[in-house]
């Protein structure tokens, strides 16, 4: 396993793999990994030929205010693990190296970026939009692979791999649960004890929903109704929003006839924690 730390050198990396006929999985991630992003890296491993982790705190897609600071970071432990994942290629790079002085670039993905998480976090999906068009562009990988448990995030990547004709399979992997049900997150290290009982709401009020759903309810405001009355019990959480949305392009839903997203974001405390399930 290679870790390379310089743009240049991933890049002729990449071209010396896409040279010999390899295929290249990239996963993207903020590093301090857990199952969830392993569980990436075994898809990835599985379809390709070799598979890139790249891990970089993204500056771009941080508020003013959030916790780019404190989001929490190992990068000697996630190689470790990337080693016992068979990970080919670990991509390290320095925030100077991604965006060196005069960086000037930004992509945007209209209309879908701006709702949801989008609206309460202004300009996050045009840092992620933006990180990943470059991590696309130095890792050239034939996929990349990114989890449901950030359903709109792969909405945005997949419409700016469609629009820009990047030519990179973008390939969803389940989420990956704890198993007392709270999707796992990097975030979840910032809970104290307290603040993890309660984030044990935010699935059961998603599943609760959705067990009314199988029993054949499908108006969109009695369903998120039930997903904000679960999470009502619980008072260290406040809760962002609440939505039923088409899968596809996450306008919202009046009633279910078809797939439906059930998307919950709420805080405990200052940990921001995001959840969603598929009816
Ligand atoms: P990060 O939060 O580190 O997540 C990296 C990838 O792991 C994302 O595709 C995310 O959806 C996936 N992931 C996280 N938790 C998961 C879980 N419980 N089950 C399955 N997959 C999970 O998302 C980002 O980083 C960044 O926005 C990034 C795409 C790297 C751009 O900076």
């Amino acid at each position: 396993m290679r870790v390379i730390k310089s743009v240049n050198e991933m890049a002729e990396a990449a071209r010396e793999l896409r040279a010999a006929g390899k295929s290249i999985g990239l996963v993207p991630t903020m590093g301090f990994l857990h199952e969830g992003h392993l569980s990436l890296v075994r898809l990835a491993r599985k379809d390709n030929d070799l598979a890139v982790l790249s891990i970089f705190v993204n500056p771009t897609q941080f508020g003013p205010g959030e916790d780019l600071q404190r989001y929490p970071r190992d990068v000697a432990g996630d190689i470790e693990k990337c080693r016992r994942e068979d990970v080919g290629i670990v991509f390290v790079p320095g925030a100077d190296e991604i965006y060196p002085a005069g960086f000037g670039t930004h992509v945007e993905v209209e209309g879908i970026s701006n709702v949801l998480c989008g609206a309460i976090r202004p300009g996050h999906f045009r840092g992620v939009a933006t990180v990943v068009a470059k991590l696309f562009g130095i890792v050239r990988p034939h996929r990349a692979y990114f989890g449901r448990k950030d359903y709109q995030q792969t909405v945005v990547v997949r419409r700016m791999a469609r629009d820009l004709d990047i030519g990179v399979e973008v390939v969803v992997g389940t989420t990956v649960r704890e198993p007392d049900g709270l999707a796992m997150s990097s975030r979840n290290a910032y809970l104290a004890p307290d603040e993890r009982m309660a984030a044990l709401k935010i699935y059961r009020a998603l599943a609760s929903a959705r067990g009314m759903h199988e029993s054949g309810e499908k108006r969109a405001d009695v369903l998120a109704s039930k997903v904000k009355e679960v999470l009502s019990e619980e008072a260290l959480i406040k809760v962002d929003y609440v939505a039923v949305v088409d899968p596809e392009d996450l306008r919202p839903l009046r009633e279910v006839t078809g797939k439906a997203v059930l998307a919950a974001a709420v805080r405990i405390g200052k940990t921001r924690l995001i959840d969603n399930v598929v009816i």
